[in-house]
């Protein structure tokens, strides 16, 4: 519905209208026209307790509330079209609401102000979007349990300082992910909880003058309590920054596993392919398959930092109580939310579908470097040698087997002795990749039975969908 240019909004205070480039500036609506359902949903509760406390009528009650559900319909159907001249959701809805009701409409607005009906919008967005979120890490997780279930047998060099350290089961590497998702998942409960409280009644900054129930639209709303100083309710956005820094927190996690996909899938690594669903070409090289989807995901992870700087900044120097420098809030909140969720699906997708893992690869990389080395300090160690001098002998046997092109499991049993007694012909089976992975059995260690304790944690962990 487009309708007529907007009724006068602001008081006979005002005798000419807003310069109109500077009503372009000021207007919000060109985005918290997203906020539309939110704010019908807060007016309906604000609507009925007005009549539930005998501010209204109970038809006047009735008749708003079935205004505000015609607009919900209009703008389903994309029927309700605010322009700049309405300057903000807010406002679009009353005019509207004074389209279609007359009169009636216009007692909606009694005992609240814009201040603490913007602050309620955006909490039930922001509770709305972090319930979607914590629903899409477990789908996530649940990516990554599955194929941590299909490779616990297989073996991927694990890396310090990117160079080659001791060997992995892969269903470890994939779990260090889970884990990171699951601390996501439980931040996340834990902004929602500082982001349903009701800032509903604070009004302008002080209270009102009116008898209000506040208790009565904070339980319409779904809130868990309300705000206790009406100057902090209308202004305070901690908890937008906190969503930030949780939905940064979130891409960190998401950033480091896409850098290692890029690594993985290069030439040089060749530990995975990307399936053809999940990669792209290049314009001019034909025989080029690039890892865009990760690549996208850690390029976009700069954003939201930004948006969480860009909160941060917005607030420091704010006096109480509400500024319009609060209106900034919204864009970066919504792009922090769409980004979220973006890259979410993406790596879902990606971990679910679009990659496979190169088993000959891997267990060539295992089979070909120094990384039993450790181990092979640790037996001696075992057979009485102290540690610190097993580590020095191993050390020199790398370098003259390094000289010598040769690997550990290639030297013989006389060369093994010759350095030191205590080898037996059982440092062959010590030092085989999969016996290297099995013996780290310390709790959260690679060994495959602390492996397949974290994947039937894991699963249990997943099945949990509330707080
Ligand atoms: N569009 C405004 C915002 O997003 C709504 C609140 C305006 N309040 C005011 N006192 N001008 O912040």
């Amino acid at each position: 519905m487009v309708h007529s240019p907007a009724p006068k909004t602001w008081s006979q205070r005002f005798e000419s209208a807003l310069h109109p480039a500077i009503a372009v500036f000021n207007a919000s609506i060109g985005f918290d026209i997203q906020l539309l359902e939110y704010d019908l949903t807060g007016s309906e509760a604000h609507a009925r307790m007005l009549a539930k406390t005998g501010m209204i009528t109970s038809a006047e009650g009735e008749a708003l509330v079935q205004g505000l559900a015609q607009i919900r319909t209009e703008y389903r159907q994309g029927q309700f079209n605010p322009t700049v001249e309405d300057e903000d959701v807010h406002f679009a809805v009353e005019h509207r609401l004074v389209e279609i009701l007359g009169d009636v409409a216009k007692k909606l607005h009694t005992a609240r102000s814009r201040n603490d009906q913007v602050g309620t919008d955006i909490r039930l967005y922001l509770r709305d979007q972090i319930e979607q979120i914590r629903t899409q890490l477990r789908q996530f997780q649940t990516a990554l349990v599955t194929q941590a279930e299909a490779h616990v047998d297989t073996l991927i060099p694990g890396y310090t300082h990117l160079q080659r350290a001791q060997p992995l089961s892969l269903a470890h590497h994939l779990l260090a992910y889970f884990e990171m998702i699951q601390r996501d998942w439980e931040r996340l409960g834990d902004v929602l909880g500082r982001v349903n409280i009701s800032p509903l009644g604070c009004g302008a900054l002080a209270g009102t003058t009116f008898p209000i129930d506040r208790g009565y639209t904070a339980e319409l709303l779904g809130f868990d309590r309300l705000y206790q100083n009406s100057l902090d309710g209308v202004s305070d956005r901690d908890f937008a920054i906190e969503f930030t820094c949780a939905a940064s927190l979130i891409l960190v996690h998401l950033s480091r596993l896409s850098e290692e996909i890029i690594l993985w899938a290069s030439e040089e690594f060749g530990f995975v392919t990307l399936k053809d669903n999940c990669s792209t070409g290049s314009s001019i090289m034909p025989q080029k398959k690039n890892p865009d989807v990760p690549e996208l995901v850690r390029g976009k992870t700069g954003r939201v930092f930004g948006h969480l700087q860009g909160l941060l900044v917005m607030m420091k120097g704010l006096p109480l109580a509400y500024n319009k420098d609060l209106q900034e809030d919204k864009e970066p909140l919504f792009d922090s939310v769409v980004t979220v969720k973006g890259c979410l699906e993406a790596m879902t997708i990606l971990i679910s579908e679009g990659i496979s893992f190169r088993a000959e690869r891997l267990a060539a990389a295992v089979a070909a470097d120094f990384s039993n080395a450790t181990d092979v300090a640790d037996y001696l160690a075992t057979k009485g040698v102290p540690f610190r001098e097993a580590y020095n002998l191993v050390g020199q046997v790398v370098r003259t087997s390094l000289a010598a092109g040769k690997l550990l499991k290639d030297l013989s049993l006389e060369e093994w002795q010759a350095l030191h007694p205590a080898f037996e012909a059982d440092i062959y089976g010590a030092i085989a990749p999969r016996q290297v992975v099995a013996a780290r059995n310390s709790v959260g260690g690679t060994g495959f039975d602390q492996v397949r304790q974290a994947l039937t944690t894991a699963r249990q962990t997943i099945a949990i969908l509330g707080n």
